[in-house]
């Protein structure tokens, strides 16, 4: 990391209206005023970022109110008395601004007692040394870096590391061992030795924190570009054993007659890493690591053929919502779309391997619909094979299973299928109300239309429903 370049990035922000105003404010009040946190870090990181952060040696509300009035925006100032800290947006940010706070916490709980501090007092109680960084506002030493923790160098060397001991901090607020490798996660940073071991020796603490809060962070580590780096820590840590113990319990190969199964711990995040480098969906990469979840829960070791897992797909989908419940993942059409690739995760392969018929394709797309892509991307990252021939013949037969999609689709449009005869016109048709006989004719006519006997048209559909009417005794009211 170039400094030289750090002081220009910093330079060139503070000529923003928003810190020259901040300035004119902090001076004409006589108190002391800083942007610290993740804003500073992500400036320096060249990272987006619209989260402003402010903090002041005072009245934090003051300050808001009289910045407020200096960028003309006074009315717009959200005030939370409670927490001494206001809020207000500014073009495309959220500009925060609290007074400096020193922080003491009790053992049970999060929520710590706070008083007023200094900007040191401030910076102690903060998670990171790179989070803790600030810039000073006040003239005549404005844009020089008050970083009593090193957290310039510890950008520059990539390192995650608390400002104090980290049994302090970890155990001040537990979430924070979450963040550590979150953000390893997200920057491609590393978490020093020491600061890792604390939170091996205070993972337990996790209990005490929401899981909502947890899950915020699993999604981060998820959203991250190498998620498997994440998952390695947070299990190595202890954390996933608490956290997610479902997914622990994919590790580790065994071994009967000298004949093992992979492990599918290391699997799963293989095709997670896969599927990442193509997508950037949450709930396709939640996909990726539920594919093989209920592997432990149907492994069978059957002699002559070896290990087996049937069903696991069937079982996997099933426990979808037993873990989004626990984990405090939307109940939604979110856990639907996970649910429905986990338990088709394997068509595409199964149809790969065989000759690919027409009619096998029409009902993978039937039953995966609109999800029909997300799905292939899936199944091609579950192809993790050493064997660079088998992997070559997979990817080869995908491609056939792709072309075979795209005719069938503009053939047939069977993606998101309507029946070309619906329910109510076999109800008035044959004059009779809603009866198994309904549904009867109904399946026909599906069936019919997958297994390519009749087009995906009115006319044919019409026809069969006459006819399989009449094989019920039903007759056509004229
Ligand atoms: N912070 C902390 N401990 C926490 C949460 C936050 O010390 N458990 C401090 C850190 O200094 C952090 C700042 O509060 O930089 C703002 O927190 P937040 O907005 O949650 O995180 P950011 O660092 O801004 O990162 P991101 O927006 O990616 O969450």
């Amino acid at each position: 990391m170039d400094f030289e370049n750090n002081k220009v990035q910093i330079k060139l922000l503070l000529e923003q209206p928003l810190f020259k105003a901040a300035t004119v404010v902090a001076d004409r009040l006589g108190c002391q005023a800083f942007i610290i946190g993740g804003f500073v870090r992500d400036i320096i990181l060249n990272r987006p970022s619209q989260d402003i952060d402010i903090v002041v040696v005072g009245s934090g509300i003051l300050y808001a109110e009289e910045l407020a009035a200096e960028l003309n925006i006074r009315g717009d100032v959200k005030v939370y008395k409670n927490f001494g800290t206001a809020h207000f947006r500014y073009h495309d940010s959220v500009v925060e601004l609290v007074g400096a706070r020193k922080e003491s916490y009790r053992s049970n709980s999060r929520n710590p007692i706070v008083e007023n501090g200094t900007i040191a007092d401030d910076q102690n109680r903060r998670d990171f040394t790179i989070n803790a960084l600030a810039v000073r506002l006040n003239n005549p030493e404005r844009g020089e870096w008050v970083d009593p923790f090193k957290g310039l160098d510890d950008l520059k060397r990539m390192i995650i590391r608390t400002p104090l001991e980290p049994d302090i901090t970890f155990s001040d607020d537990p979430l924070r061992m979450m963040r550590a490798i979150r953000f390893a996660a997200q920057l491609g940073f590393d978490i020093l030795p020491e600061t890792f071991l604390s939170i091996k020796r205070n993972c337990k603490r996790i209990e005490i924190v929401s899981q909502e809060r947890v899950v915020e962070e699993l999604n981060k580590i998820i959203l991250s570009e190498v998620p498997s780096r994440g998952f390695i820590m947070l299990y190595e840590s202890g954390l996933l054993d608490l956290i997610f113990p479902l997914f622990v319990e994919l590790k580790g190969a065994q071994y009967i007659d000298g004949k093992g199964h992979k492990d599918n711990f290391l699997h799963t995040l293989e095709v997670l890493d896969k599927l990442s480098a193509r997508t950037d969906n949450l709930w396709l990469r939640w996909a990726a690591l539920l594919h093989d979840i209920a592997k432990p829960a149907t492994k069978r070791f059957e002699s002559g053929i070896g290990w087996t897992f049937h069903g696991h797909e069937f079982k996997g989908s099933k426990m979808v919502p037993g873990i989004f419940t626990k984990l405090k993942l939307p109940l939604n059409e979110k856990m639907k779309y996970v649910q429905k690739l986990v338990q088709l995760h394997l068509r595409p392969i199964v149809l790969s391997e065989d000759v690919v018929t027409d009619s096998a394709v029409r009902r993978l797309l039937f039953e995966a619909g609109d999800d029909i892509d997300d799905l292939m991307l899936l199944c091609e990252a579950d192809i993790t094979s050493k064997n660079a021939d088998k992997v070559k013949r997979y990817m080869k037969n995908f491609e056939v299973v792709r072309r075979k999609l795209k005719e069938i689709e503009e053939k047939d449009k069977i993606r998101n299928w309507q029946p070309p005869v619906s329910g109510e016109m076999i109800m008035e048709v044959f004059g009779i109300g809603p009866s198994m006989e309904v549904g009867i004719i109904k399946n026909a006519i599906r069936e019919a239309i997958l297994d390519g006997i009749i087009p995906n048209e009115f006319d044919n559909a019409f026809r069969l429903m006459l006819e399989e009417g009449k094989k019920l005794g039903l007759k056509k009211i004229e």
